[in-house]
């Protein structure tokens, strides 16, 4: 078999994180959760995302004191960085070179697609700026520069894994002469578990966000005890018991999101996690939810607290990541340089 085929057959993870304000109870179940699962399966390449932060305007003390924080976050929920990579996007220049050489593969047609575009531009379009735009073609290079087979995301990073996908392909289309020789494999999503997409505590509609101005509205990974039990006791609820089958469970936003928080805290299917609960009103099910996130969130922040004690260390752990992150990168930038036709 030659290296080009073995290559091929070799399954890798990218995934990445943005260091935007605090990182909450949706990004652990919907992203981080299921790295700490994969990574020992699969070789796996974690970034805290900074050139994508930068896409809305950032405090820059802010910005790096948010990378520490998510870095913490991220080994203190399990990922072992000696069989892991972590590092900080920005701090590989190939990210930003390939992103380049892919702005002129993707089509500005395929962008205007992208939904979360048109949700964080808002109204006022035209004052988004050209990177907000342009980030799910940074994203594909992020995912492509280390030939990245699977991507564990959230459900609403769907779209733009489709969009890598779409990249890759018309990239093997313009530069490579069979499909014997395509250069990229096109990247899975991996949307794992059954909170793929957690919903705020004030409104089961609308997605649990960083941004969101209502703190009420999310469980932070920094969260004391007492605060997730006072934001799971507010939590937005309905009047009646919780019923004995999915169908009727997803007419109700609230009760749905909280179920299914408890069901993938508790590594149970929505159907098992229902049998315990039907029939059984939000009065009963709710201690029972409050008492498993602190089971699981509590020892999270506070290893967490112990890692930021140390920030110097969290700088030495991202520095390695550099390092054997640049390892796979430089190679590949170099390839794709060549294919494209670039004297280097
Ligand atoms: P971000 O906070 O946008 O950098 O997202 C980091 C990861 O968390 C991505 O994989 C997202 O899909 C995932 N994520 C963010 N918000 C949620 C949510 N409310 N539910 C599930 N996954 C989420
Ligand atoms: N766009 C992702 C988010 O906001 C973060 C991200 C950037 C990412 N690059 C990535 C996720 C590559 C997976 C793979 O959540």
């Amino acid at each position: 078999m030659t290296n080009l085929q073995s290559d091929h057959l070799q399954k890798r993870i990218f995934s990445g994180i943005q260091p935007t304000g605090n990182l909450h109870l949706g990004n652990y179940l919907g992203a981080i959760k299921n790295w700490v699962n994969l990574q020992n399966d699969i070789y796996s390449i974690f970034s805290i995302v900074d050139l994508h932060a930068i896409t809305v305007p950032q405090e820059p003390s802010k910005l790096k004191s948010s990378t520490h924080e998510v870095a913490a976050a991220i080994i203190a929920s399990g990922i072992d960085t000696d069989k892991s990579i972590l590092f900080n996007q920005s701090s590989v220049k190939e990210h930003a070179e390939l992103a380049w050489i892919f702005n002129c593969v993707c089509r500005i047609g395929w962008l205007n697609r992208m939904t979360q575009f048109k949700e964080k531009a808002g109204k006022n379009r035209e004052n988004a700026t050209v990177g907000l735009y342009g980030y799910p073609v940074l994203m594909a290079a992020d995912i492509l520069l280390y030939k990245s087979t699977h991507v564990p995301v959230g459900d609403d990073q769907k779209q733009h894994i489709e969009l890598a996908r779409d990249i890759a392909s018309s990239f093997n289309n313009m530069f490579t002469s069979d499909e014997e020789d395509d250069f990229f494999d096109l990247p899975e999503p991996q949307i794992i578990g059954e909170a793929t997409r957690v919903m705020s505590l004030r409104d089961g509609t609308k997605k649990m966000s960083k941004s969101d101005a209502s703190d009420a509205s999310r469980i932070n990974l920094t969260d004391t005890a007492e605060e997730i039990s006072n934001k799971i006791k507010k939590a937005k609820t309905d009047p009646h018991p919780l019923p004995d089958n999915i169908e009727e469970l997803k007419e109700r936003p609230e009760a749905h999101n909280l179920m299914s928080i408890y069901s993938s805290l508790s590594d149970q299917t929505l159907e098992k996690a229902l049998i315990e609960f039907s029939g059984k009103g939000f009065s009963y099910f709710k201690p029972r939810l409050i008492d498993l996130a602190i089971e699981t969130l509590s020892p999270i922040s506070r290893e967490m607290r112990s890692l930021l004690k140390y920030r110097n260390e969290i700088d030495k752990i991202l520095k390695n990541g550099e390092q054997k992150a640049k390892e796979i990168a430089e190679p590949v930038l170099k390839d794709v340089k060549n294919l494209v036709g670039f004297v280097n």
